[in-house]
This record gives C-alpha cells, structure tokens and sequence, in this order.
C-alpha cells in the first residue's frame, strides 16, 4: 500500500515535469511531400496535374511538355524535394498567373532569391521542412492577398523585424525552427507579432536558451530593457540577460542578469540594480568605497563582483556582512588596496561555500612585519580561491628591496627583522668614522689658527709643504 502511493507521487511528479519541460513542443506535421522520393515521378524530376494542382516531385523537369493553357489554370503549386539550394520566385511564378497556394516542401532550399513578383491570387504559402534559414522583411511585401503563411519546421534562426505583409493578412506559422533566442526577437512581444499565431510554441534552440520558450525569454529581456533604462544611474551601463535558472522545484523561471557600468567614471555604485542581476561590472572607474556591498539591499544577491582598476583603498567596511558571506566572485586587480581584514576574510571565505574567485594582484601591498605573514597564510591557504595569489606583490617603499617582491615568496626574516639591527650596517658604519673625521680635522684646523694667532708660529704640517 504504502510504496503504491509512493510509486504513484513519483510517477505523478515525473508527468508534471515532463509537461513543463516539453509543453512546447508542436507535433510535428510531415504533410503531403513525406516520402516524395518514393513516387514514380521522383526519378526524372517530373510533375504530374490533376485538375487545378500541380504536384512536383524534385524538379519542373516536364513542365514544358505541359498544355500551356491548361498550366496557366492552375491554382496550387506543389513543390517537393526542389533541386535546388536557391529558389527564384519569378522564375517558378511567370508560369501560373492564377497560383492561390503554393508549397515548398522537404526540400534542401536555403535561400530565396529576390522578393516575390505581384501575384494577386496568391493567398496562402508553405515552405515547410527545409533549410530556409533567414527571411528578408520584404520577401512577401508584394504580394497583396497573402492570408496564410506555414514557415514551419525551416532552419529560420532569427527574425529582425515583423515581416511586411499586406492589411488582410491573417497568420504565419513559425514553431519547429531553431530560434537564436540570443538574437533580438522582442517584437513577437508586440502588437506585431500578433499575426504569429503560433508564437506561443516557438522555443529557442541556441546554446544559452536551449528549449526555453521564446517568448518567456524575450519578455525577460524586454523587463531587464525598461528597467535599465528608467533608471538615471544605470543610463549608460549596458543590461544582458546571463542565461536563465529552472527553480530547485522545478516550476518557475529565474532570469539572471548581468550588469555592466564599466569605463563611465563613476565614483559610486549605483544606487539601483534590477531585479535578479548577480552579476555587477565596474571596472575602470573611480570607485574608492565598497560601502554600497554592505548597506544597499540591491546587492546582496549579486553574486558577482568586478572592480578592476578603481581606487578601493579598503574593504574593512565588509567585515561580518552578509555580502562577504555568501559572494561568490570579488574582483579587486588593480586598486589601491594596502591591507586586508585578514581575520574576518578568512572567517568569511570559511563559511562562504559559494566562493569561487578573488582577485587581488596590481595592489600596493604593505609589507610589514605585521601583516604580511598573516596576509601569506591566507593566501596560501585559500590558493584555490584567490586565483592571482603569485602576482600579488608588495608596494615600493623607497629603501626596501622587498619592493615588486611576491608576497607568498617571503620569509618571516625578509621583512620582521630587528630595527637595532638593521641599523649597524657597514655602510653607517663608514658614515659614522667618516663624520667623527670631518669633526676631528675642523677641530685640528681651529687649534692652529688659534695657535698661530697667539704665538706667530705656523703649524708643523706648513713648514714641510714645498
Ligand atoms: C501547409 O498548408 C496547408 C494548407 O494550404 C496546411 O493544411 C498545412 O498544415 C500547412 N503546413 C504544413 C507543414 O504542411
Ligand atoms: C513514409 O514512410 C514511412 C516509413 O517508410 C511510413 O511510416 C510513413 O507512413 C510514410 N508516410 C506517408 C505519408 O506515406
Ligand atoms: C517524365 O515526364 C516525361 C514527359 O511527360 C515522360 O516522358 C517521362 O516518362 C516521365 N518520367 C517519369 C519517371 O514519370
Ligand atoms: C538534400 O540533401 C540530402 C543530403 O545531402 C540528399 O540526400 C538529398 O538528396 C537532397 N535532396 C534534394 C532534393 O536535393
Ligand atoms: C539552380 O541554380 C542555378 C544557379 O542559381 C541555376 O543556374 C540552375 O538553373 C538552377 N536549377 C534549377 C533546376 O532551377
Ligand atoms: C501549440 O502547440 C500545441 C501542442 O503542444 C497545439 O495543440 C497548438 O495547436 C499549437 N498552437 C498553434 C497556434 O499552433
Ligand atoms: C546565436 O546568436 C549569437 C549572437 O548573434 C551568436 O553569437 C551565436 O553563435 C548564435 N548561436 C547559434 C546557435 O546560432
Ligand atoms: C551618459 O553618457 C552621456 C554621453 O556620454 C553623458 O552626457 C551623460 O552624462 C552620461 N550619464 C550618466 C548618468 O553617466
Ligand atoms: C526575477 O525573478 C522572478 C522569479 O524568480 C520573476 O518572477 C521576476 O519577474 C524577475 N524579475 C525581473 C525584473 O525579471
Ligand atoms: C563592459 O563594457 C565595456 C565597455 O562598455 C566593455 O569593454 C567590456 O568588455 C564589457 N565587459 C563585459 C564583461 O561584458
Ligand atoms: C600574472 O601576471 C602575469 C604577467 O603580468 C600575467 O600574464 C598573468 O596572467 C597573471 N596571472 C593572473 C592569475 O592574474
């Protein structure tokens, strides 16, 4: 009874998702060109009529052998399996002036030479199962009673724009192609993109988006768009979606934002960050502050962090914050960073399970007896996690040959050696004697001119000079 029940909620779990994870998914429809090359036609490219239609089956090979008359009736065009990577609508049109519905089928077609010629039959257009991978905005603009059109099951990948289509037209189709969802498809988000009727299967096929609906990523990208624009501080940053998180329960969508506010001179975190951004850019910039990690709410779930070449002098202000706690990349290259708070970052990288990266090299280190050999053991022992712990160098002090020196290389000796002695070097040494002798000879000197003042005798040394 009991693993009944237990069998049935799994299977009952497995079902819903399922369902969510392929409830996009168009049945495929094969129609009337699957296994085209099976009829007899097939072999020598040939068409065959029958009444209004025309069936073609991989190529027009005998379409000139045709009553013209009878073809210039025709009001379906079916064409599978055409022989061509190009397909040139004049050409094929000029032969039926009263085409209502044509239909390109399982074919290796890639492109569509120029736009289509005024056809004022011509109502309804399929070009289903082929290679057709990119169509122009104007392709159909001439065509002044389209109503339908099936571009479904095609390699199309991206769309710039609406296509232009005439007032009466009624519905495109365009699920079963590999949409880019990393190109720009926010128009099927509008009024426009209303004639889709079928927008709401279309999925994404590109790496980032695989298998997400399209237009569930393009609304994210259209939210992440306005916010970024609304707000002053972020004007001239630039907002890009990273990619998109399946919640643990498997039922909702996190979108996961990056923002970029790097070379815009800025001398502070801006005050706001849309909704979901983990990821924060900021580098080349005059940042001296990291306050804004601690205190604005907005980046407590930014996860990620770059703050090359700004002015931070200081990250003490972070000490036993949430931020320190739970980031996950810190990057600091290039700032004006002296000392850390090596106790708490070390407390903090020990609790923090999400820490993947910090960087710390380009610094002005201080190395002093003090805090360098705390600063090496932390180094060392997070080596993992702060990725350039061999470029981190110490600062130049004038005099001290540590200067440029990594820090993981010294020794207590290099730099906790005893002021005392340090002093008596051999070089002070020789300033020492040299003073004491400039003093003696001034004191030599004064004696004789004192001497020779009071008994007119000149000093021994003068009497031997030539
Ligand atoms: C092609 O057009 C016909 C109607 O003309 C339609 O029934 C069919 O579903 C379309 N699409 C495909 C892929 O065959
Ligand atoms: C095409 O061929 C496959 C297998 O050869 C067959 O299962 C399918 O029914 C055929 N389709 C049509 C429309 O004849
Ligand atoms: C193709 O059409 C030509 C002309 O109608 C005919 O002679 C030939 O037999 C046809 N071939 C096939 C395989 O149907
Ligand atoms: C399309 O390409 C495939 C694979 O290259 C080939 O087998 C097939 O015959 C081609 N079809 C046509 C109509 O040229
Ligand atoms: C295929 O395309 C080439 C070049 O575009 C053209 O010369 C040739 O006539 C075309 N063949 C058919 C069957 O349309
Ligand atoms: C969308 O896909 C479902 C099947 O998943 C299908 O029933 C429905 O007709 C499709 N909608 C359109 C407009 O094609
Ligand atoms: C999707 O588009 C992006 C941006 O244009 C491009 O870099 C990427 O290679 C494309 N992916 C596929 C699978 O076409
Ligand atoms: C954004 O850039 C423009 C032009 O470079 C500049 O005039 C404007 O002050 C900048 N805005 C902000 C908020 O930095
Ligand atoms: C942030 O993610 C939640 C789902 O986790 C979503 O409901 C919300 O709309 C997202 N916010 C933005 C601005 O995209
Ligand atoms: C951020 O933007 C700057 C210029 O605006 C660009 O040079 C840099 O590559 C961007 N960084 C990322 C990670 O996209
Ligand atoms: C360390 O510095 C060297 C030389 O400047 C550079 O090539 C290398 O990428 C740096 N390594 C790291 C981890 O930053």
């Amino acid at each position: 009874m009991f693993w009944e029940k237990i069998y049935f909620i799994v299977l009952v779990l497995l079902f819903v998702r399922l369902s969510t994870e392929f409830s996009v998914q168009v049945p495929a429809d094969h129609g009337t060109c699957e296994n085209w090359t099976l009829a007899a036609e097939a072999n020598a490219g040939n068409c065959t009529k029958t009444g209004k239609r025309l069936h073609c089956f991989g190529g027009m090979a005998n379409l000139h052998l045709m009553n013209i008359q009878k073809i210039k009736k025709i009001e379906q065009v079916i064409l599978c399996g055409w022989p061509n990577t190009t397909f040139e609508p004049h050409s094929v049109l000029k032969h039926f002036p009263k085409i209502r519905i044509l239909r390109i089928e399982h074919s290796n077609l890639t492109h569509i030479f120029n736009d289509f010629p005024d056809a004022n039959y011509l109502e309804s257009i399929n070009i289903s199962w082929t290679q057709f991978g990119y169509t122009r905005p104007t392709l159909f603009k001439r065509l002044h009673n389209l109503k339908y059109l099936d571009l479904r099951w095609n390699k199309l990948d991206h769309m710039e724009g609406p296509l232009i289509l005439p007032r009466s037209f009624e519905q495109i189709l365009l699920a079963g192609n590999p949409w880019n969802c990393t190109r720009n498809l926010k128009w099927l988000l509008s009024e426009k993109g209303a004639h889709v009727a079928d927008r709401e299967n279309l999925t994404c096929a590109d790496y980032k988006y695989t298998g997400r609906h399209l237009l569930t990523v393009m609304q994210f990208k259209l939210n992440l768009k306005t916010e970024c624009q609304n707000h002053p501080d972020l004007r001239n940053c630039s907002c890009t979606m990273h990619y998109i998180r399946r919640s643990d329960d498997g039922k909702s969508l996190t979108p996961i934002y990056a923002v970029n506010c790097s070379h815009l001179n800025l001398f502070n975190f801006p005050s706001y960050l849309p909704q979901n951004t983990s990821i924060f850019h900021a580098t080349h910039n005059q940042i001296a502050e990291v306050r804004s990690l601690r205190d604005n709410s907005v980046y407590r779930q930014v996860y990620d962090v770059y703050l090359d070449n700004n002015r931070v002098q200081s990250i003490d202000v972070l000490e036993a914050g949430f931020w320190l706690n739970n980031f996950r990349v810190l990057s600091l290259k290039g700032n004006k960073l002296t000392r850390l708070p090596v106790y708490a970052l070390d407390s903090a990288l020990e609790r923090n399970a999400h820490a993947a990266r910090l960087y710390l090299s380009l610094n002005p280190w201080i190395c002093d007896c003090k805090f360098t050999m705390k600063f090496r053991e932390l180094l060392m022992k997070y080596h993992t996690i702060i990725r350039d712990s061999h470029n981190i160098t110490c600062k130049y002090i004038e005099g001290d040959e540590n200067f440029m020196t990594e820090v993981l290389t010294l020794e207590r000796n290099d730099v906790c050696k005893l002021p005392k002695e340090s002093k008596i070097l051999p070089l002070d040494l020789l300033n020492g004697v040299l003073a004491s002798l400039i003093v003696l000879i001034l004191g030599k000197l004064a004696y004789d001119y004192y001497h020779y003042r009071k008994s007119g005798r000149l000093p021994w040394i003068v009497t031997k000079l030539p």
